[in-house]
């Protein structure tokens, strides 16, 4: 198939390389010329695993190129009345100032389909968008042919994204589900051709209605941000009554009716979907009148979470904390990712900082990112970015591990022990071995472990 991908970010990329890799013909647009330049080089702008080699693969087979608009993309592709082309909308959909989703880019990219479109096409929203935005795209494309005198047969389908960054490749290749919202027929059988070959089973293609599939997207976020906030909140009576909050888990996880996943107590879900998508969430249900009761509960219990590290700290050091320095392991929202945004790691080291805290940082990829996001903070040398953990580590008086990446995990914690000043460890992912630590002479404090 035919395929224009818009947007070259975490979700445009990585459907633009794994369809390619299918024998579909892909262009993938973005409006950032560096990021297109750098990708036609084979360099990859973001950090996730196996996403060159799919990348490089499909360059090489011809089947993907890139492209700096989506006029340029579309005239690249090609046009064939006897062959409808697929263009995916996978562009950012932020937080706006009042909490819902801020769909100028999508609304934007829908306008230059309308101006570009030159062919029969099926235009499919990857981007999370609340419901009812696939009648906007619609009325945009729609206008701006009208505008152009043009009468060209477009549909407009919701298939939203569910990939998890870090693990983004596999996702795509062996999906939970894929979820396809259409009331057309046609565009039904064009969307299960295409994902076919990434399932196993027909089971996997759930076909929805638009709106049906605009929704699932946020209550599933909704629903994972729930169950962290939910643990986090289990976690926080658990410090009260001194029991193990990873019993407590253990115990509600193995009960077939809830199960394991997403009961991790921790210092709060940051990254670029979560805190945006239930706070949109919250805005999509009071646009209807119904009182988010649930997700604001959820909102505010994660950004109390995000002060706990901090809170924890303050309890054993003091709040005047000029003098200390203090080293915290990882930056990125979660591991195997660099992107950083939303992360608990930014508002402990500004608190920190604030309180007088020399920190030092370490994150095993997200430093050139943080090199942005702290670029303030390095100035005035209230933070350092160490390339080693246990370089950043030296003579602090505690290290605090805010990302669970498994490289903290193997740290030779005898040698931990012999450059810091004092052996204080806080674990805000309850990551490691605390009885280990403790053995080394270590104070250790977890979330919710007594
Ligand atoms: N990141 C994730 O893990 C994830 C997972 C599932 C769904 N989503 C959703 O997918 C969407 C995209 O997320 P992302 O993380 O890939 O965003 P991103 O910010 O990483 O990438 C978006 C890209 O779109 C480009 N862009 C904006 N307007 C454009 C236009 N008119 N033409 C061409 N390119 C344009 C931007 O330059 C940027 O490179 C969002 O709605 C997000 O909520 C993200």
């Amino acid at each position: 198939m035919k395929i224009l991908v818009v947007g070259a970010g975490y979700v445009g990329l990585v459907t633009a390389a794994c369809l390619s890799s299918k024998d579909n013909q892909v262009i993938c647009v973005d409006t950032d010329p560096s990021k297109i330049a750098r990708l036609e080089k084979g360099i990859i702008p973001i950090y996730e695993p196996g996403l060159k080699e799919v990348v490089d693969a499909s360059i090489a087979s011809g089947n993907l190129k890139f492209s700096d608009s989506i006029k340029n993309g579309m005239t690249k592709l090609g046009s064939d009345s006897a062959e409808v082309n697929l263009i995916f909308i996978a562009v950012g959909t932020p937080q706006g100032e009042d909490g819902s989703a801020d769909l100028r880019y999508v609304l934007a990219a829908a306008k230059e389909i309308g101006q570009s479109l030159n062919g029969p096409a099926i235009v499919i929203n990857k981007s999370t968008v609340p419901v009812g935005t696939a009648d906007l795209v619609k009325g945009e494309i729609a206008w701006q042919l009208f505008q152009r005198k043009c009468f060209i047969d477009f549909d407009v389908a919701s298939n939203p994204e569910f990939l998890k960054e870090g693990a983004a490749i596999d996702d795509f290749f062996n999906p939970d589900r894929i979820v396809i919202g259409t009331e057309s027929e046609t565009t039904k059988a064009q969307l299960i051709k295409l994902y076919q070959p990434y399932v196993k089973q027909a089971s996997q293609l759930l076909t929805v209605g638009v709106k049906e599939a605009e929704l699932i997207k946020y209550a599933s976020n909704a629903m994972l941000a729930t169950r962290i906030s939910f643990m986090n909140e289990i976690a926080n009576v658990c410090d009260r009554f001194g029991i193990n909050v990873e019993d407590v888990r253990a115990g509600m996880g193995s009960d077939s009716r809830i199960g394991p996943a997403f009961l991790r107590p921790g210092c709060g879900y940051g990254g670029s979907c979560f805190p945006k998508d239930v706070q949109a969430l919250v805005r999509i249900a009071q646009s209807v009148g119904v009182d988010p009761i649930v997700l604001n509960g959820v909102e505010s219990r994660n950004k109390k979470q995000k002060q706990y590290l901090f809170e924890q700290i303050v309890a054993k050091m003091g709040k005047d904390l000029d003098g200390r320095k203090i080293c915290v392991w990882g930056l990125a929202f979660k591991p195997d990712t660099d992107d950083m945004r939303e992360a608990s790691s930014i508002d402990l080291i500004r608190a920190l900082c604030h309180a007088g805290a020399a920190v030092t940082a370490h994150d095993p990829v997200a430093k050139e990112v943080a090199e942005h996001v702290f670029a303030d903070l390095l100035r005035n040398g209230k933070l350092k970015i160490e390339d080693d953990a246990l370089a950043a580590a030296k003579d602090a008086d505690a290290v605090v591990l805010v990302t669970e990446w498994a490289a903290y995990k193997q740290i030779d914690f005898k040698k931990l022990k012999a450059t810091v000043k004092a052996p204080v460890v806080f674990d805000g992912r309850n990551h490691l071995d605390p009885a280990a630590l403790k053995a080394l002479g270590f104070s250790y404090a977890g979330v919710g472990r007594a």
